[in-house]
């Protein structure tokens, strides 16, 4: 079956990580777009659990994890009907790929990695898996034919490299030698980078992040939600006198959640004075808890059926290996990969 870019709709995937708790840097960053895609496209939206082993080595806060971040998407409005959601260690033959992508890596290329110099830095154990992360990655994608990767601007170097293996290994085993597309094993990905967004800034005004400690949780709410929104780091102007919305931390946010109207509205509260930020932080508060209201509701729905979003799971983790089936049989009879249970 011959995989050109013109005559297959584009396949759209992308791979969730299960690090806990997701925020409202992770939705405006990435979920709100997933969610939005997913039902435009045949997608294949995996939780990356064999990544999370890279840097989390806690079996019960790996398998919760993971299960939250399905209730977390299924929540928030993914339908299971109309794409594909699974657990990446439902498709192990993802590293099947990426043992063969292995031999075709520079060990220079990944030797450049950002993220993984930046995760060591940080702290994180340098281990093979880690440093090797970016070949995984690109098993992910090239396992299910994969044309558009919806991620954010911190995965273009990771794309990069799925690029440069999708096409070396076009090039070192498509048929023929003269690589036109109709010759290509592996389509060629596209990033579809979503930087469309404003940076989401946490509590303290930094780039709202799980390393920083100053996340709103999507989840969030009563109590714990109120304590995080009063929290928010503003500057000291008094009440009565004039603000500048386009400074402060707190209309950041409004603005991500509030309507045309609501924005000009509180934009002009600010400019014209006797409008607090404690006024600002109530209004958040009230947007926060209405967006996410419905969620919530469905959210904690789902959670007392934990059967029912195994099934999901199960069913798209077949899909999957179906789609991931027919790409590895081609793979491996390129390569020279001989098996003999299918045969
Ligand atoms: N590295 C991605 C992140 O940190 C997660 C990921 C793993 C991924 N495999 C993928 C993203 C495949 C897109 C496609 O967010």
């Amino acid at each position: 079956m011959p995989m050109t870019e013109l005559n297959v709709k584009p396949i759209v995937v992308s791979g969730i990580q299960p690090s806990g708790t997701l925020h409202l840097g992770n939705y405006f960053g990435a979920i709100r777009q997933h969610i939005a895609l997913h039902d435009q496209h045949e997608s294949y939206f995996f939780i990356v659990n064999y990544h999370a082993l890279t840097t989390l080595h806690d079996a019960d806060r790996l398998r919760t994890y993971s299960i939250d971040v399905a209730l977390d998407y299924l929540a928030l409005g993914f339908d299971p009907d109309k794409s594909h959601l699974f657990l990446q260690s439902d498709v192990p033959a993802v590293n099947e790929l990426a043992w063969i992508f292995y031999t075709l890596t520079p060990v220079s290329q990944l030797d450049k990695g950002v993220a993984y110099k930046d995760k060591v830095a940080q702290g994180l154990s340098a281990n093979a898996g880690l440093f090797n992360y970016p070949v995984l990655q690109a098993a992910d994608i090239l396992i299910y034919g994969g044309h558009r990767v919806p991620v954010g601007a911190d995965q273009k170097q990771n794309i990069e490299i799925c690029r440069d293996l999708a096409a070396r290994f076009n090039d070192r085993f498509g048929r023929g030698g003269t690589n036109t597309a109709s010759e290509q094993i592996l389509p060629i990905p596209e990033p579809y980078i979503l930087d469309d967004v404003a940076v989401v800034p946490g509590l303290d005004g930094r780039k709202m992040s799980k390393s920083y400690d100053n996340t709103i949780g999507i989840f969030d709410e009563g109590r714990v939600l109120r304590k995080k929104v009063m929290a928010i780091v503003t500057d000291s102007t008094p009440l009565e006198e004039p603000k500048n919305p386009d400074t402060c931390n707190v209309y950041a946010l409004i603005r991500l959640f509030a309507d045309e109207e609501t924005r000009l509205r509180v934009a002009a509260d600010y400019r014209a004075g006797g409008y607090g930020y404690g006024h600002a932080k109530k209004e958040l508060l009230t947007l926060i808890t209405d967006r996410f209201a419905e969620a919530r509701e469905r959210r904690r729905e789902l959670a007392k059926h934990p059967d029912d979003v195994m099934d999901i799971l199960r069913h798209g983790g077949k899909r999957a290996r179906e789609r991931a089936e027919t790409v590895m049989e081609r793979v491996r009879d390129a390569v020279g990969l001989i098996t003999t249970w299918n045969t």
